[in-house]
């Protein structure tokens, strides 16, 4: 983890799409925010889309955001701006009121506060012209939803100082995004100039109709999509030009440059035959879902590449990473009692007494053939409901690094229900004994919708030193951390099933071992 630093306060400039979206991260990753809008409902959107970052980022770690910071509508810019050290304006495209806009937050706004833009396309230089302090302004312009896409296009116009551009990466870093600076004031920047570019062929495509907008997706999303998550333009044809690597790339598809397979330069005449037909096919291929079930389909998709890609630990999968490790910062490991208050608010149970430790959803990969969860499954959900309770009492990575560690020696599973892909499956935990060698834990999995038991798993962990591989007494603050839970669950009854075994005669595991069942 570096030593970037969240912005100490924000302020938003229209809550839009992509307002919407800036304000969900930033209050997610504990920033206060204000809010400038004038349309009515500016709020709800910044809720809204807090809640489905929520949602998604709950998917992508176990680990818990900190505390989220606090939302504030305000009536006019200046309110907005007041002690904010980061103004993000993200108003429609349109450069007068852009000019306008971010004059008036310049002249309001701190003497260090980073002026940016989201501004898909229009020129930094031009929209900061009437701005009093243009060498503390920039475009930051991001990508849609703002709260899961790490990139972040920097780009300075000619007054921007080199110190706003170095801050402002920073900035947006300890927000968990991936700045990427655009060193070349030009129209579009980079992704959007790459995006026009597909986005141009394929409506010659629809107007020549030669592919449906279904198809036209199909196309990508089947194919060069999926590749292009992983590496970009660059690196996928020096590997499609196998091991004689770019130069034989280029040699082979060098002369195809001149043939005329786009039509980059010229675009069609939107007219309202060509508007009409695309209207249709994109209706055709929304199928009645609305934005809403649109939007969360491509949010769960987005979580489940991204978590792919942590895991091999490769491209926007390293951003999620650092957020996981900033976050994990904020947490527990150095003051159990802190960590507990933050886990308790914000992975607030009914009240029970129960620690809430972990939610997941069982993904459609996690279904055997009869259409239920697969037995493994139940495991790595209960082991990974450990790995958040570890960390909770001081014993998480930065203690095992020190040398010790809890380990499983014994787990029992019961498995009282079933689990269907799309359920989401919620975690209580009961700590049931604990001693300085030893920890007795007990989890139950249920299923959210209506709270009916699916398993539950007790497991007994030992403390091992690990060089010497023998069990030896836990440190005093993870002892006293595991006291604290013990007496705020002092009135929990045991658990039905807790201690139970496999039933059965003895004697009928001797005659399957000789093979006689
Ligand atoms: N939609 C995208 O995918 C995308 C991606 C990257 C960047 N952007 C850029 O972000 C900006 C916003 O786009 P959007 O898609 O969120 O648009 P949007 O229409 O969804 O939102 C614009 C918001 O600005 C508000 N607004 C209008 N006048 C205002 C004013 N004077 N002061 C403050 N707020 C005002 C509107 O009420 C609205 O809520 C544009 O510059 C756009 O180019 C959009």
């Amino acid at each position: 983890v570096t030593d970037d630093r969240l912005p100490r306060r924000a302020a938003l400039l229209g809550s839009g799409v992509i307002g919407g979206g800036w304000a969900a991260r930033l209050l997610l990753s504990g920033v206060d925010v204000a809010l400038y809008d004038p349309a009515p409902g500016a709020a709800e959107t910044a809720r809204a889309a807090l809640e489905r970052a929520r949602r998604s980022w709950s998917r992508l770690t176990l680990v818990p955001p900190p505390a989220p910071g606090t939302l504030t509508l305000v009536e006019t810019v200046a309110e907005a701006v007041a002690g904010a050290e980061l103004v993000q304006e993200s108003a429609p495209e349109r450069e007068p009121l852009k000019l306008e806009l971010l004059a008036q937050a310049c002249e309001a706004a701190p003497a260090d506060a980073i002026i940016a833009s989201s501004t898909s396309g229009l020129l930094p230089s031009r929209i900061s012209s009437e701005m009093a302090h243009p060498e503390r302004f920039l475009v930051a312009h991001p990508f849609n939803p703002v709260y899961l896409l790490p990139l972040v296009e920097l780009c300075g116009g000619s007054a921007t100082s080199p110190e706003t551009i170095e801050r402002a990466a920073s900035l947006y870093r300890a927000l968990g995004m991936h700045p990427l600076v655009v060193r070349h004031e030009i129209d579009g920047f980079i992704a959007d100039r790459l995006l026009e570019a597909v986005w141009r062929e394929a409506l010659w495509l629809v107007h020549d109709g030669v592919a449906t907008a279904e198809e036209i997706d199909d196309a990508l999303r089947y194919g060069p999509g999926l590749r292009w998550s992983t590496m970009g333009t660059f690196l996928i044809y020096r590997l499609a030009g196998g091991t004689a690597g770019m130069r034989h790339f280029m040699a082979q598809f060098g002369p195809t440059l001149q043939l005329p397979w786009t039509k980059l330069t010229d675009v069609p005449e939107l007219d309202d035959g060509l508007l009409d037909t695309i209207v249709a096919q994109s209706d055709a291929q929304a199928a009645g879902r609305s934005i809403e079930e649109l939007a969360r389909i491509r949010d769960d998709c987005l979580v489940a590449v991204l978590r792919g890609l942590r895991g091999q630990a490769w491209g926007a999968g390293n951003d999620v990473a650092a957020t996981e490790r900033r976050w994990q910062r904020t947490a527990p490991a150095g003051s159990p009692a802190d960590g507990l208050a933050r886990a308790g608010d914000s992975l607030a149970g009914p009240g029970d007494g129960l620690l809430h430790l972990h939610e997941v959803i069982v993904g459609p990969d996690w279904i055997d053939y009869n259409g239920h969860m697969t037995e493994f499954r139940y495991l790595e959900v209960l082991a990974d409901t450990t790995d958040v309770f570890l960390p909770l009492i001081g014993a998480g990575a930065d203690y095992a690094a020190s040398g010790s560690s809890y380990y499983t020696v014994e787990t029992h599973i019961r498995h009282l229900g079933q689990a269907r892909a799309g359920d989401r499956l919620t975690v209580s935990t009961q700590l049931l004994h604990h001693d300085p060698k030893r920890l007795h834990l007990f989890h139950e999995i249920r299923r959210a919708d209506d709270d009916s038991p699916v398993a539950s798993g007790e497991h007994m962990l030992l403390h091992v030193e690990m060089a010497a591989g023998r069990a030896v007494p836990a440190g005093a603050e993870v002892l006293a951390a595991l006291d604290r839970i013990a007496a705020s669950q002092r009135q929990l009854p045991r658990p039905d099933g807790a201690g139970r075994a496999i039933g059965g005669a003895r004697s009928a595991a001797g005659s399957q071992r000789s093979g006689a069942v």
